[in-house]
């Protein structure tokens, strides 16, 4: 079996306190030469079985044990790790790492990684056969099992303890193949797929040289297209000007009046599986935009624009969709964003709303606190980079176009 499909990504690898904790060391090995970035996280007790040091040697990077150091906090290093992991995998597990993770204990930086990681997770126990046919390592493995975690069944066979039972860790071959599945299951979630994003403000013109324009810095919708095409979707980028460097692998087509706009999206939609609308779109424009600069001698000390209101591009692509196009719009508020996404997701017929309060820091910054709003209720997601809240969503958009 290949393990070239882990080129590029970013594997945790999580080491317990097992007496196995030696066979990680070949793991952590296989997966470097096959050119993963390796991020070991030990548990205190599996450094009392092997040094860190080995594993540090054959990754290149330090190993992380403790929640409360070495890590660069700014970055919220205790859930970094898992947020931008393509996959975790825990081998050797051990009956109290398996019952922690059951129950969403977040008292050590792997359970920690784990709790707040999207990212598939594959979970190899060895332990003596005792513990692993206990009652309640068994209820653990199947609540693992019932939340989506991959767990590689121990095999049969002699134990360090001499005895004879089921509690070996699985090889490292099955344990490879189950990694290798699940970085393809999340790397092509959008295969075949094609995905249009809007992103960044539009701009309405006063004058040949005045514009109506908004804050949006674009980020929110690159990262989203970044994650759409990473998932292996054909992306098209409808965007307004932005200072952002254009994704690679993404079709760009830079626009920017909300009707060069709404004519873009409108090309894009008959190919369309997905419409994610995370531009931010003006809803006025000038009624008389001059064709010739507006001067100060002419307009004298004050002077009234006359607004109007610009086309809905959003009711209009939702209109014009075909059936099964998901259409997923943001709505940025200063009130209650949930109250106004709700309105919204029913009035324009959408599939999905994002919802987030401007009031707080957004334009221009890494992160966002957004709320999930769609036939089903809302789900609030904590303050999350931007990159991450897109690999949320994405995710959504890959279960529901199955
Ligand atoms: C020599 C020795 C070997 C052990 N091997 C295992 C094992 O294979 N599996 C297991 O679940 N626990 C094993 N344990 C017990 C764990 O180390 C112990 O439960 C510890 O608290 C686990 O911590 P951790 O899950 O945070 O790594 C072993 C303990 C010792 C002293």
């Amino acid at each position: 079996m290949s393990l070239d499909i882990v080129r590029g990504r970013l594997i945790v690898l999580g080491v317990s306190g097992s007496i196995a904790a030696y066979k990680a060391v070949e793991l952590a090995r296989h997966l470097t030469q096959a050119g993963a970035t390796v991020q070991v996280i030990m548990t205190r007790s599996a450094t009392e079985f092997v040094q860190p040091l080995t594993f540090q040697a054959l990754t290149y990077r330090p190993v992380e044990i403790e929640m409360f150091s070495g890590i660069d906090e700014r970055a919220a290093g205790h859930v970094s790790m898992g947020i931008h992991a393509d996959c975790i995998v825990i081998a050797p597990a051990t009956a109290h790492v398996v019952a922690r993770l059951a129950h969403g204990f977040a008292d050590d930086l792997l359970a920690t990684t784990v709790l707040a990681s999207s990212a598939p997770v594959i979970v190899a126990p060895a332990m003596e056969t005792h513990m692993w046919q206990n009652a309640a390592t068994q209820q653990n493995v199947s609540t693992l099992r019932a939340r989506g975690v991959h767990v590689v069944d121990p095999e049969a066979g002699e134990l360090a303890s001499g005895m004879v039972g089921q509690g070996r860790l699985a090889t490292l071959e099955r344990i490879e193949a189950e990694i290798v599945d699940a970085v393809r299951v999340r790397s092509r979630r959008l295969a075949g797929r094609r995905v249009v994003v809007t992103a960044g403000p539009t701009l309405e013109p006063i004058d040949p040289v005045r514009v109506l324009t908004n804050r949006s810095s674009g980020k929110m919708g690159y990262a989203v297209a970044t994650a759409a095409r990473e998932a292996g979707a054909d992306v098209t980028l409808i965007t307004g000007p932005t200072a952002l460097a254009s994704p690679a692998g993404v079709r760009l087509v830079p626009i920017e009046t909300v009707a060069e706009l709404r004519d873009a999206v409108l090309a894009s939609l008959p190919d369309a599986d997905a419409v994610i609308m995370a531009a931010a779109v003006s809803d006025f424009r000038a009624a008389d935009a001059s064709a010739s600069k507006l001067k100060k001698k002419d307009v004298g000390d004050e002077m009234t624009l006359r607004l109007v209101r610009t086309v809905d591009v959003l009711s209009a692509v939702a209109a014009a969709r075909r059936p099964g196009t998901l259409v997923v719009g943001f709505k940025a508020e200063t009130g209650d964003p949930v109250a106004e996404a709700e309105r919204m997701l029913k009035e324009k017929g959408l599939d999905l709303v994002v919802a987030n309060d401007v009031s707080q820091d957004v334009f221009g910054s890494e992160s966002d606190q957004v709320t999930f709003v769609s036939a089903d209720g809302a789900e609030t997601l904590p303050r999350l980079a931007k990159t991450e809240v897109a690999d949320r969503l994405i995710e959504r958009l890959a279960a529901r176009l199955g």
